[in-house]
């Protein structure tokens, strides 16, 4: 049995001062990581004071990170200083780093190789334009970022990955994908991972659905067969709303 993640992905969104009012509000309330692993994950500068402050049943990821141990890269944030101040997870490849600065699956391959070399588990974001689902390439696209991210990797490390399947089309835009829909597509990224190692890791790795989930939407998502939780936006941003995901997901 997968256990559920939800994570909050809170982007360019919080200082300091907004973002240790959230811990402080939930920290208590968040349900037992025996049932759901719940992760918030947010600008860099803020990291070390959400870890200090994390209960034993939530815990901080980055939004990103270089796949280098060191060097002169300004502005970047390196896996050795996130493991350093215990950091547990880091979403990589996300599809507005793709759009914004350019990723690629070849970078977003050692980078996932560089989170598990310390310890960081890894939250792969892949998923399809509306172009492209309206052409109906979605599964032969999202195989090819799968692919190539994955290359390289062991089984044992497949079986700690978690995927997100986020369709660019709904991020942020109030357009969720049907939960067939998303359950479907995350059906393939899991037979994808199928063929590429084996069906014990592939049954075993986490895959969420992410895209404008949200109260009204998360129980229908959550009761999918494939769907082992959600990366969230917008709606992980309020303490009450983030509470309600982590809740829904202790159900499924
Ligand atoms: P929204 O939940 O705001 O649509 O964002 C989804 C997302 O990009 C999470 O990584």
């Amino acid at each position: 049995m997968r256990k559920p993640i939800i994570a909050g992905n809170w982007k360019m969104f919080k200082t300091r001062d907004e973002a240790l009012g959230f811990i402080y509000n939930v920290n208590m309330n968040v349900p037992s990581s025996e049932y759901v692993d719940s992760v918030v994950c947010a600008q860099a500068p803020i990291l070390r004071d959400l870890v200090k402050r994390q209960g034993d049943n939530l815990k901080v990821g980055a939004q990103n990170m270089h796949y280098l141990d060191t060097g002169a890269y300004t502005g970047e944030v390196s896996a050795p200083l996130l493991e350093n101040i215990g950091v547990s997870y880091v979403v990589l490849g996300h599809s507005e780093r793709r759009a914004y600065y350019n990723e690629t699956d070849n970078e977003v391959n050692k980078k996932i190789h560089q989170a598990f070399r310390y310890g960081i588990t890894p939250i792969l974001c892949v998923g399809e334009s509306l172009e492209l689902r309206e052409s109906g390439k979605t599964n032969d696209f999202i195989k090819g970022q799968v692919v190539v991210a994955l290359k390289g990797l062991g089984s044992e490390q497949i079986k700690e990955l978690v995927i997100a399947y986020e369709p660019i089309w709904a991020i942020g835009t109030g357009k969720t994908a049907t939960a067939e829909m998303a359950n479907d597509t995350i059906k393939e990224i899991r037979n994808v991972v199928r063929e590429l190692f084996d069906n014990e890791s592939a049954e075993a790795m986490r895959i969420q659905y992410g895209g404008s989930v949200k109260p009204a939407n998360v129980d229908e998502l959550l009761s999918m067969s494939d769907i082992d939780g959600a990366l969230v936006g917008g709606a992980s941003l309020d303490p009450e709303s983030f509470l309600i995901l982590v809740n829904a997901a202790v159900k499924k």
